[in-house]
């Protein structure tokens, strides 16, 4: 890999609302490889909002599990903007710019196998799918990879485990995607000699990212895409041009 990938973790979370449409195309505007977000299952949509609760990110209350989505989508999620669904997301992001849905709830695999389809253009970077799809809950990607083999999948891990290589060859993983204190340089070339390779969160520090760089890293999810303008070789450049407005 030529240069480090960065991903916009819940759209530019440091810089905007996370997860909504203005956060995703922030990121965007920061010249971001990707943009990551977290699906959850309402009624017949796929909303993206992390939490399993709506408490946090916008001005309601409740479990989104129990809201229908009429309810949901009268709510704020930050500046005045709804919760968005995958689909509005989908449409809205460049089809140069990966998206990396992450599923964070049961029956999401189905519903988002249902919705995801190819998306028409391929990525500037020659590596890089322009879908990819995660989770923390093996199985649940595993039965999205059998219901779209073709699609790139990337087990998540907050900690290192023996589990994980065949978590990775379950789905063919793509990447595995590791919590950046678990990105040692072993665990990195762990899952590089696995034929995947390896994504870090949450990285918001370019000194940080310019390590797990050298030790094999691919690409890092950041709420900060500020931090990461440029060109590759100023990739790394910590002086923030412009923010967006939160
Ligand atoms: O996909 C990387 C990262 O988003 C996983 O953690 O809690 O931010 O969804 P979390
Ligand atoms: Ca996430």
């Amino acid at each position: 890999m030529e240069r480090l990938l960065v991903i916009g973790h819940r759209g530019a979370a440091g810089l905007a609302p996370e997860n909504t449409l203005p956060g995703f195309g922030c990121a965007v505007g920061h010249g971001v490889d990707g943009v990551e977000l977290d699906v959850r299952v309402a009624g017949t949509e796929v909303v993206v909002i992390h939490d399993d609760r709506v408490d946090r990110t916008t001005n309601g209350t409740g479990l989104v599990s129990e809201l229908s989505f009429d309810e949901l989508r009268r709510l704020d999620a930050g500046g005045g903007e709804p919760i968005p669904t995958l689909g509005e997301v989908l449409d809205a992001v460049p089809a140069h710019i990966m998206v990396n849905i992450e599923l964070k709830g049961p029956g999401t695999a189905g519903a988002v196998a249902g919705l995801v389809r190819n998306r028409s253009t391929g990525p500037t970077h020659p590596d890089m799918p322009t879908l990819l799809v995660s989770s923390f809950d093996h199985r649940e990607l595993r039965r999205f990879h059998e219901l779209r083999p073709r699609i790139a999948c990337a087990p998540l891990a907050g900690r290192w485990s023996d589990c994980l290589e065949a978590a990775a060859r379950a789905v063919d993983a793509w990447s595995v995607n590791l919590a950046h204190r678990a990105a040692t340089p072993a665990n990195v070339a762990a899952v590089r000699s696995w034929g995947c390779r390896c994504l870090a969160y949450t990285v918001n520090d370019p000194r940080r990212a310019r390590m797990l760089f050298a030790s094999g890293v691919t690409g890092v999810f950041t709420d900060y895409p500020d931090r990461f303008v440029g060109e590759p070789a100023s990739r790394f450049s910590s002086s923030a041009s412009s923010r967006c407005s939160s």
